[in-house]
């Protein structure tokens, strides 16, 4: 049987949940394995309660049936397990291909810690290569897209089935390919204070420890960050 890399890092990163534990619960192909097996878990008895960084994930983790809570009710989430598109070695990220990167943003801000789940081809010298998601309101995202291109891209507003596309807040994305990303917290501050941001998909010290899955069924864990080189 083919073994997927996705699902074995995301149900390693679930092996790190603990009773009693609020749990952020991330977004995409990766992070699903994980929520698919606290399920699991929560079925067998494990007591937690999660807070998704997406609508998508917060249909799935009621569909698993894993307890729910928010930031009406909870201050600090003890871990959160999410995915990236890109892995530096100093554990910058890049986030947002599913454009969920404000929640997870916030969520992971929120989190003593983060768990990172990717395959292998995520894992980078330097960010870049995929284009950086940036969350921007509608009113005057044009102004927004000039701003943002001084700073050294071309950005380009996302869309899907033909329609502009819109996040679970409501607001767009767009994606900006500054080639390769020497300085990602310089960036991230440079984008953060543009008119009509909401988030950018830098996200820098975050991360405290990154699970990278291979085809051949092992996980390598990571929970030094490097300088870069
Ligand atoms: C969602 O907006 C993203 O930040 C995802 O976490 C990221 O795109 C990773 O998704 P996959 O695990 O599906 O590659």
């Amino acid at each position: 049987m083919e073994i997927n890399p996705k699902q074995v890092t995301g149900e390693r990163a679930a092996e790190y949940v603990e009773d009693g534990m609020v749990v952020g619960l991330g977004t995409g192909s990766t992070a699903f394995f994980a929520i698919k097996q606290l399920g699991d878990r929560v079925r067998q008895g494990l007591k937690i309660q999660g807070i998704p960084t997406s609508e998508q994930s917060h249909a799935q983790a009621e569909a698993e049936g894993i307890p729910l809570t928010d930031f009406a009710h909870v201050n600090v989430v003890d871990l959160t397990i999410d995915g990236a598109d890109e892995v530096d070695p100093a554990f910058n990220l890049t986030k947002g291909g599913g454009g969920a990167l404000l929640r997870e943003k916030i969520v992971a801000s929120a989190s003593r810690s983060e768990i990172i789940v990717v395959d292998e081809s995520k894992m980078k010298t330097r960010l870049g290569a995929f284009p950086l998601p940036v969350e921007v309101v509608p009113f005057g995202w044009q102004f927004t897209l000039k701003c943002i291109r001084e700073l050294g891209c071309e950005p380009v507003l996302r869309t899907s089935g033909g329609a502009t596309f819109r996040t679970d807040n409501g607001n767009y994305i767009l994606d900006c390919p500054f080639g390769v990303i020497e300085a990602p917290s310089v960036l991230e501050h440079d984008i953060l204070t543009t008119s009509g941001v909401v988030e950018c998909g830098l996200f820098t010290g975050l991360a405290t420890r990154i699970l990278i899955g291979r085809p051949d069924g092992s996980v390598e864990e990571l929970t030094e960050p490097q300088p870069l080189n």
